[in-house]
């Protein structure tokens, strides 16, 4: 994976964990955590929180359907085979690094968009290898 894509948030400078983690490990609720948007930015910015995490949740349930159904299905041609256990390589890493983050794509929503095209690109390619005729 090409880790030079990631750009940091736009907040990574100067927003600091505590502004909205007030006391980052002192147990907020995630709702709270959230109404601290509207702290900075305008009303909006609290559903906004709320919306990428259901689209980040939502793309990744559905990968991880995808990486079951390419995992289930029966042996193709080898090299078919290959393309898929490559893809399945970084899919697996993607989701790895999307679960240790924790904040369902609110860290940073621009990276973990790009990273999950890259993993639905990964489950296209590897699924059309497998209905291509390799002859
Ligand atoms: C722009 C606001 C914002 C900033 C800045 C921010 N976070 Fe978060 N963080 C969130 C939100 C929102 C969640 C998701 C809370 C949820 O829905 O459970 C979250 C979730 C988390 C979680 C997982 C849930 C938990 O509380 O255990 C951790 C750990 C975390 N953040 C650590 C950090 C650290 C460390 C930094 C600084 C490097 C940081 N955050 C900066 C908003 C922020
Ligand atoms: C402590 C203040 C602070 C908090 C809290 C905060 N932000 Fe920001 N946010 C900023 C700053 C500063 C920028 C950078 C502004 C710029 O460069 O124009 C920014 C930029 C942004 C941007 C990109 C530019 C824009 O204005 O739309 C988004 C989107 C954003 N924040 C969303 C959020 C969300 C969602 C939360 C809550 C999870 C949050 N912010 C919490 C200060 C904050």
């Amino acid at each position: 994976m090409d880790k030079k894509a990631s750009q940091p948030d736009v907040m990574a400078d100067g927003v600091k964990c505590v502004d909205c983690h007030a006391t980052l490990y002192g147990g907020h609720s995630p709702a709270k955590v959230k109404r601290t948007c509207v702290e900075c930015h305008d009303a909006s910015y609290e559903k906004m929180a709320e919306e990428w995490q259901m689209e980040i949740s939502d793309r990744m349930k559905r990968l991880k359907l995808s990486v079951g159904r390419l995992v289930a299905q029966k042996r193709g041609p080898s090299e078919a085979e290959k393309k898929k256990s490559d893809g399945l390589k970084e899919i697996e890493e993607i989701i790895k690094t999307l679960e240790r983050d924790r904040s369902k794509g609110v860290h940073n929503f621009l990276f973990a968009r790009e990273l999950l095209l890259r993993a639905e690109e990964q489950v296209l390619s590897a699924e059309r290898s497998f209905s291509k005729r390799w002859d």
